[in-house]
């Protein structure tokens, strides 16, 4: 079985729990978007990890895992993020794999993000990792891929401090390098996860272009990033969580309105709680309601056969609940997500309310524990997206998570 986990709103929806959760059915795990960019969080018995470029499913001791050609991968900070896990016990050296065409980040990559940024009109709020321009490099056909690294007449061409960073970390590279395309071939009777990063509304194509990133984070992304058709991903899998969030900049409808008294509050009790800040960048996320409209359109364009829905235990507390079932432009009701940017822009939310359940669901493992109030919440969602809910996440740690429907099995 190959299930692919995506993230369906703007990232930062509790995907590395996730990966983390299912990981234990998997005999592999494959990341295949993205780069230092992405921050994963996974508690495991009080102990917390951020991860930003290895998959999620290093902390099981025997797993291998990888990271594929759709990624952008930047040596120093992954080595920085190996040297983390083994100062935490975590024993990585000979389970960790990089894919030969997977393209590297050399280090101005991120001055000249972070400059390009400053320099725009819109800035998009990168996280300054050298992402865009890496992604840039690799589209002008001009990147640096692992599979280069023994391809005398390229090396030839590079000089100075580009030199000098990719001698520091050459042979490591080469020793963690494999053909993914070939692996994939090797392991297609297993069980392997495809751990996404960003989100659906951030892939480059899908997203709320220009305000995205710039690699494939939609689920099609993990065939083109990994090398294999899309024929061979058995389930996608989109994590979203209980209300919205977005770093950075660009149109997001439903953020909570800070000059609104009630709607600041919550936005402060939801940042809190949810502890929305960001895991590579600390900056504040911004948050709001639930958007059903983005959420059903990323359901759509990535296929999703089943959502995992996380952070519900962060509405425990509240009266009333509000998502966002339709969009209002200049007096228009839209229900089909827009691709121009100044609609989504000028979009407020139409909201539809429910009734909370005042109660804590940290200890609940099974849906028909779950307060009818919660449930209803759930079955609003499954209904509008015409999608099932098929896990439900109500903590941080590990097992505060239960399955409605094992996506390992057929
Ligand atoms: P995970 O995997 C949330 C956002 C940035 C910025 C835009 C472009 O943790 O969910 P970039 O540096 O990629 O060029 O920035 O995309 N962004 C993310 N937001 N979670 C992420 O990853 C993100 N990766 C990029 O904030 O708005
Ligand atoms: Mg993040």
């Amino acid at each position: 079985m190959k299930v692919v986990v995506i993230g369906a709103q703007w990232g930062d929806e509790g995907k590395g729990k996730i990966v983390d959760y299912l990981a234990e059915d998997a005999e592999y795990v494959v990341r295949y978007a993205g780069g230092p960019n992405a921050g994963h969080t996974i508690v495991v018995d009080g102990k917390q990890f951020a991860l930003h470029q290895v998959p999620s499913g290093i902390l099981y001791p025997n797993k291998s895992v990888f990271l594929g050609a759709g990624m952008v991968i930047d040596p120093e900070a992954l080595f920085n993020e190996l040297q983390m896990l083994k100062d935490n016990g975590i024993n990585w050296e000979g389970r960790v794999f990089i894919s030969d065409r997977a393209h590297i980040i050399l280090p101005r990559y991120r001055k000249m993000d972070k400059e390009r940024d400053s320099q725009r009109k819109r800035p998009i709020g990168t996280t300054g990792r050298g992402i865009g321009i890496a992604y840039s490099e690799k589209s002008q056909r001009d990147g640096i891929r692992l599979a280069d690294l023994d391809w005398k007449q390229k090396m030839d061409e590079f000089e100075g401090e580009d030199l000098e960073f990719i001698n520091k970390y050459k042979d490591q590279l080469i020793k963690m390098r494999v053909d993914l395309t070939q692996k994939m071939y090797e392991y297609r009777k297993s069980n392997i996860l495809f751990e996404g990063a960003q989100g659906a509304m951030l892939d480059i194509d899908s997203g709320t272009y220009p305000y995205v990133s710039s690699g494939a984070s939609c689920s099609a992304g993990a065939a083109t990033g990994c090398g294999i058709g899309p024929h061979d991903l058995d389930k996608i899998l989109g994590v979203f969580k209980a209300y919205e969030t977005r770093v950075g900049n660009g149109p997001m409808p439903t953020e909570f309105n800070d000059s609104d008294e009630a709607e600041s509050e919550l936005c402060r009790k939801v940042r809190d709680t949810g502890r929305e800040y960001g895991v590579t960048t600390g900056r504040a996320r911004r948050c709001g309601y639930l958007d059903l409209v983005a959420l059903r359109y990323a359901c759509r364009v990535n296929s999703i056969d089943s959502l995992v829905l996380t952070h519900l235990d962060i509405y425990d507390p509240m009266e009333q609940i509000e998502a966002c079932i339709a969009y209002d432009i200049n007096g228009k009701i839209v229900t089909d997500f827009p691709a121009n940017v100044e609609d989504m822009e000028n979009a407020k939310p139409v909201l539809q309310k429910f009734t909370g359940w005042k109660k804590s669901l940290k200890e609940i493992r099974k849906y028909s524990k779950l307060p009818k109030e919660a449930r209803e919440y759930v079955e609003f969602i499954e209904d509008y997206c015409k999608t099932p809910v098929g896990i439900i996440s109500v903590g941080y740690e590990r097992d505060e998570t239960f399955i409605r429907k094992n996506p390992w099995k057929k």
